[in-house]
């Protein structure tokens, strides 16, 4: 117990200085519980309001992808490059050290591997081991338009009961089956649905052609996925085109991890991501600590 005889009277109350009441950063998620904005705010960056997040949860349904057969190896060394980390359970106990300070988003649904029906999956994920693993997020697919689409989209909802009750977000995964257009008119309907079924964070493709509409249309941040490799400058692009046109950053796999050099390449999409550089910059920026030479970084865009 505090001792009382030495305390003053002398009090200070600022009565000229309004209380704070600042608003919370991230598009949609002003009217959330504090600990899911806590977490919200572990994942998204505060001061460029955006994240770089390495996706590397590809096994649970493709096993061991290339460039991650040996997680241990190959992507531990990454990890400091990233805002958050989105992965399964499994990779997470078994390769990823404990002191990392990254905000973890857990995959939470599964079920079919790539030899099977895709869209019929199911929760794969008990919230109460999400809370135990300091998760900040739990990410689900959603199937619209697959043969699975309302379970896929139950799915998301039971989570998203679960992450209201535990203050955990839920990452809304847009799927696109093999006869789906990923076009924008495609991209809307899936993003919304999956913010107005409670999604704190949507995930989908990117699309050239009126991706400024699906993030419009979207009241939730969206991060926007990788897809399947592209060369370096390519895909540093599409990163800058899709945070320019209202992505709230990134969540990309192959296009870091199979890169030719993926610690020069998660940082490169860092400076377009984060500080809004121009792709090209960011390239000789990747082609510079690719080849080891310092580099003078550039300014602004
Ligand atoms: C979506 O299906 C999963 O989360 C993937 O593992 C992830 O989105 C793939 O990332 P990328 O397409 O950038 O390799």
């Amino acid at each position: 117990m505090a001792d009382i005889d030495g305390s003053q009277e002398t009090k200070e109350y600022y009565l000229d200085v309004p209380a704070r009441n600042e608003a919370f950063f991230l598009k949609g998620s002003g009217a959330l519980d504090w600990g899911i904005q806590n977490r919200l705010s572990r994942i998204f960056n505060p001061a460029s309001g955006k994240t770089v997040m390495l996706a590397i949860d590809h096994g649970y349904f493709q096993g061991p992808t290339t460039g991650l057969e040996r997680v241990d190896v190959n992507i531990v060394p990454l990890v400091p490059y990233a805002d958050a980390l989105m992965l399964t359970r499994g990779i997470l106990r078994s390769s990823i050290p404990s002191s990392c300070r990254n905000a973890i988003v857990l995959r939470a649904s599964g079920g079919p591997s790539i030899l099977k029906e895709l869209s019929n999956e199911q929760i794969a994920l008990d919230m109460e081991d999400a809370v135990r693993l300091n998760a900040c997020a739990v990410a689900v697919q959603v199937f619209v338009g697959g043969e699975f689409e309302t379970q896929s989209i139950h799915n998301l909802t039971r989570l998203v009961d679960a992450g209201n009750r535990h203050g955990v977000a839920v990452l809304g995964v847009t799927a696109v089956g093999k006869t789906l257009t990923r076009d924008a008119k495609y991209l809307r309907l899936a993003c919304r649905i999956c913010a107005e079924l409670g999604a704190h964070i949507v995930k989908t493709y990117y699309c050239p052609d009126g991706f400024e509409t699906v993030t419009a249309s979207c009241p939730v941040p969206l991060v926007m996925a990788g897809g399947k490799k592209l060369p370096e400058l390519d895909a540093l692009k599409m990163a800058y085109n899709a945070v320019e046109q209202g992505a709230s950053g990134v969540d990309m796999g192959r296009n870091i991890f199979q890169s030719d050099a993926p610690a020069a390449m998660i940082q490169a999409v860092r400076k377009v991501v984060h500080e809004g550089q121009k792709p090209e910059h960011a390239y000789d920026f990747y082609q510079a600590l690719k080849h080891e030479k310092k580099v003078e970084t550039p300014v602004g865009r």
